[in-house]
């Protein structure tokens, strides 16, 4: 995500916080965004859960210095009812987790706020992101050339055997939040606006996917789309000052 949005969310979440303790808090998807933020809050202690060893690793390097002795980082799956069972945390941030689920635990996403309900003493806060890859091609040439973005980066992922995330609309976290013995107590939207960045973060992720495909032909005419893709969307965000184009979503929630 750019990174102004992000201090925009955490700012948000800061607010809706208010003079709440943050006491123990739980980074349920954990990532260098978010440990960052949470490594400026006065929590009591913190738990950092990933599915990745990756992830782990990173938030494991950027912690080193400023890690207390019972801040934890976690790998494990939360379709693994093991994980963390029985702990309570008195803040759970799910920071762009609910996306990330289907390369993880596909299928779950209908179960995840219910999986995070017993550890959630007090709030939890979902940031998120309202789909972009849309079945219909957008109108708007920024919007659109995200779109496209995104599908090639998506067709390139399965090609190579990968599933790419799915991302799901805050009406649709509001509504699994309630079935889910939470109550959303506020919700708000932010619009978006993708830079240079995120186009050469999404474009990157395709060298090392076309790199293992038996079809050498094809993969050498997606590496062109990739470039001639690349070149547009930074022509154009560069003229435009960045390519506008949906929304994150924070939407906070108390269990019922
Ligand atoms: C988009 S990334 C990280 C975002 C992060 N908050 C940041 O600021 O960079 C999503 C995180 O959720 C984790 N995740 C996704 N599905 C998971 C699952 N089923 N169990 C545990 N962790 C999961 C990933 O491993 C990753 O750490």
């Amino acid at each position: 995500m750019p990174e102004a949005a992000a201090t925009t969310l955490f700012a948000h979440i800061e607010a809706l916080q208010g003079d709440l303790p943050w006491g123990a808090l739980l980074d349920a998807g954990t990532g260098s965004g978010s440990i960052r933020w949470i490594g400026s809050l006065a929590t009591e202690r913190w738990t950092a859960v990933t599915g990745a060893e990756g992830h782990a690793r990173q938030v494991r390097d950027l912690t080193a210095a400023t890690r207390r002795t019972a801040d934890r980082i976690v790998l494990g799956n939360w379709a693994d009812p093991t994980l963390l069972a029985d702990e309570r945390y008195d803040t759970v941030l799910a920071d762009y987790l609910l996306g990330a689920v289907e390369g993880f635990a596909p299928y779950f996403q209908t179960r995840l706020f219910a999986r995070l309900r017993p550890l959630t003493a007090k709030r939890l806060y979902v940031v998120g992101l309202d789909p972009y890859v849309t079945l219909d091609p957008p109108d708007e040439p920024a919007t659109r050339l995200i779109w496209r973005i995104g599908r090639l980066r998506d067709a390139c992922l399965l090609l190579a055997g990968e599933r790419p995330y799915r991302e799901y609309p805050a009406e649709w976290v509001i509504d699994h939040l309630r079935r889910s013995g939470f109550e959303p107590i506020a919700a708000r939207r932010f619009p978006i606006r993708f830079g240079a960045r995120f186009i050469e973060a999404q474009l990157a992720m395709l060298a090392p996917r076309l790199a293992r495909l038996a079809d050498r032909g094809l993969a050498t005419a997606l590496a062109a789309q990739a470039d001639a893709l690349r070149a547009e969307a930074l022509a154009t965000a560069a003229e435009r000052g960045g390519l506008a184009c949906g929304h994150d979503y924070v939407i906070a929630a108390e269990p019922r």
